[in-house]
This record gives C-alpha cells, structure tokens and sequence, in this order.
C-alpha cells in the first residue's frame, strides 16, 4: 500500500484543440484539411459539453483539472479581442471552482491563430510579443480563478515536429528556423512569466505557480558503451533539460510540469552529430510493453527523470501521464505501474504537486486522428455518448483516498 501526501492534486489533462471542436479560426484547423489529415470537426463537442465532462471529472474523485485556451479563440483577428470567448474561458474556470477541482492553466498547446501563421508563425520576430498581450487578456479574466499557470505545452516537440522533422504545420524541415522558433518560444515564456505574477501583483492575489509542461523521455542506453552513454546523456540534457536550465538560469519557473510518456533506447552508429542526436536502436532485444501507437511503456523512467530533476529544488507537477490503447486493463496498468514510480521517487524526496492523467477523454490525437484512445472516458463520436472505463473508476479510487493499493 503507497499513500500520497493528503493535498496531493489529482485529475486528468486536456488540450483545447483536441477536445472543443469547431476552432476554425486556428492553423490547425485550416493545416488539417490541406494536408488531407482526419479533421477534427466537432471533436469532443467538449465547448459545448464542459459542464457534463466536469461533472463526470468529480464523480471519478479528481481535484485538479488541466486544460488549454485557445488563442484562436480569444484573439481571431490580430489586435480583435474576443469577449464572449473571454467569458466562456471564465465560465469554464468558474464550472471547475464550482465543483472544487483546481483548474490548471495553459496558454498555448500546439495550435495558433491563422493570422499568426499568416505572418510568418513563431519565426516572426514579433511572436513573443503577440502572445505575451494574447496571454495578458486571458490572465487578466482569469486571475481571480486560477493559481496554476502553464505557458507553453511541450515547447520542444512543437518546434521539433513542426519545423524538423516537418510532420506539424507548417511542415518545415530547417534547423535554423526550429532554433529561431525555439529562441521565440523561450522568450516568450520568459516574458509571460513575469507578466502573470506582475499582474497577480497588480490585482495582490496570492502568488501564482507559473511553469511550462516539459515533454521528457526516458533516454536509455541500449548498451553500455562510452557512444551510446555519452548520447543519451546529451540528449537528456538537450531535450528534457535545456529549456528548463535557461527558464531556472532566468528565475521563471515556479515548479516543474512533466509530461511523461515513453523511452527512447539509444544506440548509435557511428560518433556524428546526427548520430548522436538521432539513431535509436532497431532490435528487439529489450521487449517491453506498447501503447496503440508502438510508444515503449517504461515506467522506471517517471522515477529516474523525477530523480533527475531533484536538483532543481523545485516542486514538480505530472502535467501528462497515460497511455492510448484499445485494451483498459492495460490502461490501469499502466497508472498503477506509474504511480508506483511517482512515489518511489517522492520517498527519495521529489516533491510532487500532482499527478494529471493524459486524458480525461479519448480525443483528437493531431496527425494521427480519433484513432488512439488516451481517455478515462471513452468517445463515440457519432452520438457523443461517454463511458467511464473501467480504469477510471480505479483510478478514482487513488484520488479519492490517496492510497495506492493491490487490492
Ligand atoms: C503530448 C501532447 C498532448 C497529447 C499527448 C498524447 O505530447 O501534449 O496534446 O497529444 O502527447
């Protein structure tokens, strides 16, 4: 039996584009249809259905929420603020107090504003700018609701997918550009941090918990030798920590959001810089478990980077943890195995905040479409109906008493 500490948040996360439906103003929207991708369409109907999703995020024991704004949404046109969508985001804040899950906040996940993408995207110089007036407005509104703030989801698998390897618009294959987006990407963050705890000041609410949700893979060398030890280490430091070191080097970080998915197994052909950065082993020689999409389950890894990131001396919250898979028993096993590893590295003095779930609905998984299934709740997309799996109720029996338990 593992027992979490008694004001441990627990909950499930979501992304506005992959759960609304019907955002027809952002990049994706329009990027979906040109690139003949599965649309998202009506998605969740989740705009429309926010009161229902909460009532059933409660009666599964959640006491934490994460969800995204849609920029899109706010701001249509540049400089045009959108009121009735500022007041639908408070309204959803509001539903959430209202049910006593504590909301958690992110300004951008993935997507943008067509405009923005009109005007050169995140390698406009002046991108940082949009957003930090975009992010204002939405403080502003919601300040008085929200004390969890997360910038930017997975700042480096949007630059990296979107301007590496040319898979997310807008489909460019540059290094140069994914370091000018990143560099914007990073200002960006920096300047929203101190904006929000500037205008919790203005406003003297108690200080907000500013961070970004930080995508980390467990990298694992597939053998012991220097080349494959020394890449993985340089791609934990490059990928899972870069960001995070320049955000502590500014002091703009409150806590850690971890996104935790899978491992990489490491192994390299030849010392080369791609090498280094790239080749991963292609043999079978380390089976483990896969989700629906062929990701290795390794939950050893949640440990060894919550571990890892104890010497930032900053709590740390799970902003994303889960698996998409066809078969829930897997599902639970997967939470249970994780959650294990949560607290392992808790008893090793990790302090975390919390543990969000990825996700409380099956939902629009970007390039690959409604196939995987991530959620609590499954989705028919054709009448909307949802249905409490089987690992949620197992998972409800966690939050709500905050023990772990084989029985
Ligand atoms: C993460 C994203 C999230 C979702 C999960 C499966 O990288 O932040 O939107 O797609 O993966």
């Amino acid at each position: 039996m593992l027992k979490f500490p008694d004001n441990f948040l627990w909950g499930a996360a979501t992304a506005a584009y992959q759960v609304e439906g019907n955002n027809d103003r952002s990049d994706w929207w329009r990027w979906e249809k040109e690139a003949g991708k599965e649309n998202s369409g009506f998605a969740c109907c989740h705009y429309d259905l926010y009161e229902l999703d909460f009532d059933l995020a409660k009666g599964l024991g959640h006491n934490a929420h994460r969800l995204s704004v849609e920029w899109s949404r706010i701001e249509p046109e540049e400089g045009k603020f959108s009121e009735a969508a500022l007041k639908h985001y408070v309204d959803v804040i509001q539903a959430l107090r209202a049910r006593n899950i504590e909301p958690v906040v992110t300004l951008h996940h993935f997507t943008n504003p067509i405009w923005l993408a009109d005007s050169g995207g995140w390698e406009n110089k002046k991108a940082a700018a949009f957003f930090l007036r975009y992010s204002g407005h939405v403080v502003r509104a919601l300040a008085k609701y929200v004390r969890y703030w997360i910038t930017l989801n997975e700042p480096t698998i949007y630059f990296s997918h979107a301007y590496i390897f040319g898979v997310w618009p807008p489909q460019k294959k540059s290094i140069w550009k994914a370091m000018l987006v990143k560099n914007h990407l990073a200002a960006a963050h920096i300047k929203t941090y101190r904006l929000i705890h500037r205008i919790y000041k203005e406003l003297k609410l108690q200080k907000p918990l500013v961070s970004i949700a930080q995508h980390m893979q467990a990298f694992v060398p597939c053998t012991s030798s220097v080349k494959n030890k020394f890449a993985a280490f340089l791609r934990h430091q490059w990928f899972n920590l870069g960001l995070i070191d320049n955000f502590v080097r500014h002091k703009a970080l409150d806590f850690i959001g971890l996104n935790y998915y899978s491992r990489q197994l490491v192994d390299i052909e030849k010392w080369g810089i791609r090498n280094l950065f790239a080749d991963v082993c292609k043999s079978t020689h380390h089976p483990v478990k896969k989700n629906a999409v062929g990701w290795d389950i390794y939950p050893e890894g949640l440990c060894d980077l919550l571990l890892k990131l104890k010497k930032y001396n900053l709590p740390v919250m799970i902003t994303e943890n889960g698996i998409c898979t066809p078969e829930d028993a897997l599902r639970w096993e997967f939470i249970f195995e994780h959650l294990e590893h949560m607290h392992r590295a808790m008893e090793r003095g990790v302090p975390v905040l919390g543990y969000l779930y990825w996700s409380l609905l099956d939902n629009f998984e970007w390039d690959k479409g409604f196939g995987p299934r991530f959620g609590l709740i499954g989705i028919d997309y054709t009448t909307q109906q949802r249905t409490i799996r089987e690992s949620a109720v197992k998972f409800k029996q966690v939050c709500q008493t905050g023990v772990l338990s084989n029985a």
